[in-house]
């Protein structure tokens, strides 16, 4: 038998040892792991070395603990044990990063007695993004590091940090050019060589020492008002307290007990599920192993508008050449214009550097000579939404592309199987549908036709990976996944609207529940008219909707909709909303009660639950995850609480069935009638996340 690779490399250079951490691909501190670096440590300072450097093989140094082994029996040895091997090592131990030192990873070079970086380097503790703290002591030794507020940013937003940052906060003491082993090893010995002196992070009083509660606190709650229902941001607040008030020792005893706390809870048991099913969408299942991405370095975007703005900057802004072709220079220049407004407001914003803003700037152009098609590896459509204009538009794209490559459409509600006629090669052509704002939203739909080849599904996943994008493999239906769920919940609204509620207790429930915006206040934004259109197209109707349409209200961009607008579009009550309700319940002889918040939101979920579980039942999405990281992703719904169908999973099916039922009978809603899944799965026990995977059809 083959004995398998350790987990840690030893080599060394003379009486320097380094100790490569190898668990590819991103060196999570798994049992074997932490082992080998605590035995790597021992057997070093038994051979007398005088430094000891940790550094990542592969792809970076590490992304942090192995989150697959929480909530198992730990294993020896754990971290701390690891850090206080380091701590009191007699020879100082360096940590060299390059790529990513993420929680855990970072957490173990802050216990080390100094720190190098690779300038492309990233270092940051997301712990908060799962649902917990960090906990092996970065709450602890970062601001003693860095001070208390800067490291209170880091550890409360999770966000990274690059390496110029990071040695200019002090969380690094050096960045390596070129080959980081030796670099680290000629830096260690020139600081042997002049006898500096390294002082151990939780030694370190100086940039904590003397600080102002008064003005820590007013940090914290800035930064808390961003966490709204999240409960770690405040773990972490309270952990970084203790590192200001207690002994070091104490101090890790607080942090521990956040971290114990918040693991458990339901909110990171949500985060972690959203985590790893944000990995698992990107194994479709049904794909040969041996499918391989058509390569793509030019793009091509049919339409400037909106949508088609926003899908170039993508590319521009992962630096891949991209040309928008429009129907006329006047709708051209106003598509480039856009773009270019938008990229000055996050240089203005201090997000994006004037340099790197005219680096991407360079890599869109815009034409209206279809002749550039000739040149694309890839062409996304996005024109307006007419069955017959989308025909011809891909009818000419066929005749002009190189044969062979992908031609996709952005449409939000046409079939891709009509689209895919107007063309001779139906197996290329796929949708890729972006949500608004395409250049931030980060879900990409991508929708299999009834022809669509693996390799089609394949190229379109590369390159929404390379644009930054989170892909979701979905079949061809009406609305796809995510609009075809919220579609679903329009009855209802407009029910609970009749029966008692007004707009703005609908928006207080569900912003409540978390969603970065209520359904009345995203209709406004959107616009009241748009939903009025598509429902005179199918000949359905929204009485209360329909009437405020018919009195002008379209929404923010006519100032008034389901609420009024001031100067600075913050939206207020409107009396004259109320009176329009109250009118339609009188009409319609619905008797107007008070609705409990538990009543409105059910009924404001439960159809899109019980519509993606027919969606599971005819395939179109491949399992439940995939639903919940749409709405994750593309719906503002907050990771923390982890999708629709996690949502229903934890009420327990059954009691879903029973709501659904209930609710169906009081209402008579189509929507609400437990579907055949639900039902099935009730009846065994059973759940979706028991469900298996199938192929998006
Ligand atoms: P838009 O009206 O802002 O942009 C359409 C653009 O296409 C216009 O600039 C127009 O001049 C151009 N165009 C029309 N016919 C053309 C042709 N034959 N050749 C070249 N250019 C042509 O529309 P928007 O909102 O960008 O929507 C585009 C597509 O994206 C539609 O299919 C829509 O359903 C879809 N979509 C829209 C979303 C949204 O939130 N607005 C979200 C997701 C998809």
């Amino acid at each position: 038998m083959q004995n398998e690779a350790p987990a840690v490399e030893h080599a060394f250079d003379g009486d320097v040892h380094v100790l490569r951490i190898a668990n590819p691909p991103v060196n999570t501190l798994k049992t074997a792991v932490r082992a080998g670096l605590l035995d790597g440590i021992r057997r070093s300072l038994r051979e007398g070395a005088r430094a000891i450097i940790l550094i990542g093989t592969g792809r970076m140094f590490s992304a942090g603990a192995e989150m697959t082994e929480f909530g198992k029996p730990r294993q020896p040895p754990s971290l701390p044990e690891v850090f206080d091997a380091i701590e009191t090592s007699p020879a100082p131990v360096v940590a060299a990063i390059h790529g990513h030192a993420l929680g855990g990873g970072l957490e173990l070079a802050l216990a080390c007695h100094a720190r190098l970086a690779s300038p492309e380097a990233v270092v940051g503790l997301p712990e908060v993004k799962r649902g917990f703290v960090p906990g092996a002591g970065g709450t602890q030794r970062l601001p003693r590091l860095i001070g208390a507020e800067a490291a209170l940013r880091i550890i409360v937003s999770g966000e990274p940090v690059k390496a110029e940052e990071a040695l200019k906060l002090g969380i690094i003491d050096a960045i390596i050019e070129g080959d980081l082993e030796k670099g680290a090893i000629a830096w260690v010995r020139q600081a042997l060589a002049s006898g500096r002196s390294f002082t151990l992070a939780r030694h370190r009083t100086d940039r904590i020492e003397g600080q102002d509660m008064a003005a820590f606190e007013q940090t914290a709650a800035a930064l808390l008002k961003r966490a709204r229902g999240q409960e770690s941001p405040q773990g972490c607040v309270n952990a970084v307290r203790a590192a200001l008030t207690l002994p070091f020792e104490e101090g890790l005893l607080v942090e521990r007990q956040e971290f114990q706390r918040l693991v458990q809870g339901e909110q990171s048991q949500a985060l972690r599920y959203i985590f790893f099913g944000e990995r698992e969408v990107a194994r479709v299942p049904g794909m040969p192993p041996d499918v391989k991405p058509l390569p793509v370095e030019r793009a091509v975007v049919i339409g400037g508008g909106t949508m088609g703005g926003g899908i170039a900057m993508c590319f521009a802004n992962a630096h891949i050449p991209v040309t928008i072709v429009e129907a006329n220079e006047e709708a051209l220049a106003r598509g480039i214009a856009r773009c270019e407004a938008n990229w000055q407001r996050t240089v203005a914003g201090g997000k994006l550097s004037q340099a790197e803003y005219e680096k991407r700037r360079a890599f869109l152009k815009g034409t209206t000579d279809w002749d550039v098609v000739k040149d694309a590896d890839i062409v996304i459509e996005a024109v307006f939404e007419d069955m017959s204009v989308k025909k011809e538009v891909f009818a000419k794209l066929d005749r002009l592309a190189r044969p062979g490559i992908v031609l996709a459409t952005n449409t939000s509600t046409l079939d891709i199987d009509q689209i895919a006629s107007a063309t001779g090669r139906p197996e290329l052509v796929c949708g890729m549908h972006f949500f608004s704002p395409a250049n931030v939203m980060r879900l990409l739909e991508i929708v299999r036709g009834a022809k669509t080849s693996h390799q089609t599904i394949a190229t379109a996943m590369e390159v929404g990976r390379r644009i930054g994008k989170v892909n979701v493999v979905v079949g061809n239906c009406d609305g796809f996944v995510g609009n075809r769920m919220t579609g679903k919940r329009g009855f209802q609204l407009e029910r609970l609207l009749l029966e008692g509620a007004l707009p703005q207790d609908i928006d207080r429930v569900m912003e409540a529940y978390g969603m970065a915006m209520g359904p009345c206040a995203t209709g406004d934004l959107a616009g009241l008219d748009i939903g009025a259109a598509v429902r005179r197209a199918r000949g359905t109707v929204a009485p209360i909707a329909d009437a405020l349409v018919a009195a002008g209200r379209y929404g923010q961009k006519t100032g008034k909709g389901w609420y009024i607008y001031d100067e600075k579009r913050q939206r207020h009550p409107d009396p004259e909303v109320e009176r329009i309700i109250v009118e339609m319940s009188e009409k319609m002889q619905v008797r107007r009660r008070k609705i409990e918040d538990q009543e409105i939101l059910e009924r404001l979920l439960l159809p899109m639950v019980n519509e993606g579980a027919r969606i599971l039942e005819e395939g179109i999405a491949a399992r439940p995850v995939d639903i919940d990281v749409i709405f994750v992703n593309g719906f503002g719904w907050p990771a923390w609480r982890g999708g629709p169908m996690f949502w229903a999973d934890r009420m327990g099916l059954r009691t879903v069935r029973d709501k659904l039922a209930h609710y169906y009978e009081l209402t008579g809603d189509p929507n609400l009638k437990p579907a055949p899944l639900i039902e099935k799965l009730a009846a065994e026990g059973g759940s979706f996340a028991s469900m298996g995977a199938k192929q998006a059809a």
